[in-house]
């Protein structure tokens, strides 16, 4: 079988990440922060090298300024919802997810007012419209680091140099580039940024968090889910410190050990090298689609500066119709449609019937590329 649907989430995982796994299950098992024995408190060490891992990853000073949880989706509400007032202003962009774009059209019918920038064709976002649309009642801008859509990579660090000028808060979506692309919450002034753990850090689902800049006043951002946090327990109000303030319940530490897992594999390998292995087997999957007779791909062809994405279209076949043959006559996973990104989708002029989309991870080989460039080839030949 050739996995390329690592844009959804990675597979498989290295082998470290189900033996963490398994080790917490099989010799740990308490329950972080709650007890006093000596599970409770191995348990408790697990997580916090999580978090450990994760600020040197992002290069954050204290690792109690990352907030973990269940996914992306969790922490881009939690920013969202707890930032945005009615009367206030957000900026973002017509390439985003809708992890963000469903929380902001909500916001948007509770009064809050939202500006989309429409993108190019090929997914840029051009700064001096996102300069031009700043107006006193401007509170945020949130954008995605790269589109789960195209792969392109946004300059975050020019972004964010306008977001701190006009003292804005930067929140970044970094489902697609944790693990996968360098990101430093300082040199590229950002105030949140919201990452999964089951995609480029090849933890398992049900992980992910954010990263709290030091600019960010938690006490104007009420959490989303109030309640036992191992914390203060003598008190009925929420802790007002992090991470507790945003982390109530029990925790996934099984899946924290798995993550913290896989951030370690990823270090031992080195985010440069992956991003290298990435642009070159992205180049040479977009040269041989680029071949193809009827095959159109979207996106900027620059490999310097997207992920590992490739989407495309056979013209005079529907994208559902080509992933259903990839599947059953190649073994070849990927993902097609709309990827819950329609707005990114009319902004590169294929909705609503979506594209193809090859996504690639630490596991894909030449071999997989090739064969995958000859499927489609195959599928694209048998158009009438
Ligand atoms: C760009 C982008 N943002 C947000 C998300 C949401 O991530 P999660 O499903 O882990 O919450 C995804 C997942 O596909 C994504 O690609």
């Amino acid at each position: 079988m050739i996995y390329l649907d690592n844009a959804a989430t990675s597979w498989p995982k290295p082998l470290q990440v189900s033996r963490a796994m398994d080790a917490f299950l099989t010799d740990v098992g308490g329950s972080p922060g709650r007890s006093s024995h000596r599970l409770a408190i191995e348990a408790g060490r697990i997580v916090y090298h999580a978090r450990e891992l994760l600020a040197e990853l992002f290069a954050v000073n204290d690792p109690l300024r990352i907030l973990l949880g269940p996914n992306a989706t969790y922490f881009l509400n939690l920013a969202l919802h707890g930032l945005l007032r009615p009367g206030d202003h957000v900026i973002t962009s017509s390439m985003e997810h809708n992890a963000v774009m469903r929380p902001l059209r909500y916001l948007e019918r509770c009064g809050v007012d939202l500006t989309v920038l429409r993108c190019s064709k090929q997914g840029e976002l051009n700064p001096l419209e996102v300069t031009r649309s700043i107006r006193p009642q401007t509170t945020m801008i949130v954008l995605n680091h790269s589109s789960n859509v195209t792969g392109g990579i946004l300059s975050i660090a020019q972004m964010g140099q306008i977001a701190r000028k006009h003292n804005l808060i930067f929140l970044v979506d970094a489902a697609q580039t944790a693990g996968v692309w360098p990101i430093d919450i300082e040199k590229e002034s950002i105030d949140l940024l919201v990452f999964t753990g089951h995609k480029g850090l090849y933890g398992p689902p049900g992980t992910g968090g954010m990263v709290v800049g030091e600019h960010v006043k938690c006490d104007a951002m009420p959490p989303l889910i109030l309640g036992g946090t191992g914390s203060r327990s003598s008190e009925e109000e929420q802790p007002d410190f992090l991470p507790d303030r945003y982390e109530s319940g029990t925790p996934n530490t099984v899946g924290l050990a798995g993550l913290a897992a896989g951030i370690e594999y990823l270090f031992d390998k080195g985010i440069e090298n992956i991003q290298h292995q990435n642009a070159q087997l992205t180049a040479k999957l977009h040269g041989g689609l680029a071949e193809i007779p009827r095959v159109v791909i979207y996106g900027k062809p620059d490999f310097t500066s997207r992920t590992a994405i490739v989407s495309f279209n056979i013209n005079g076949l529907a994208p559902s119709e080509v992933g259903l043959r990839l599947d059953e006559d190649y073994n070849i996973m990927c993902r097609v449609g709309l990827h819950c990104a329609p707005a990114a989708h009319k902004t590169i002029g294929t909705f609503p019937i979506g594209t193809v989309r090859f996504s690639l991870g630490l596991y894909t080989t030449d071999h997989d590329i090739e064969q995958a460039i000859m499927a489609v080839t195959e599928i694209a030949r048998s158009v009438k």
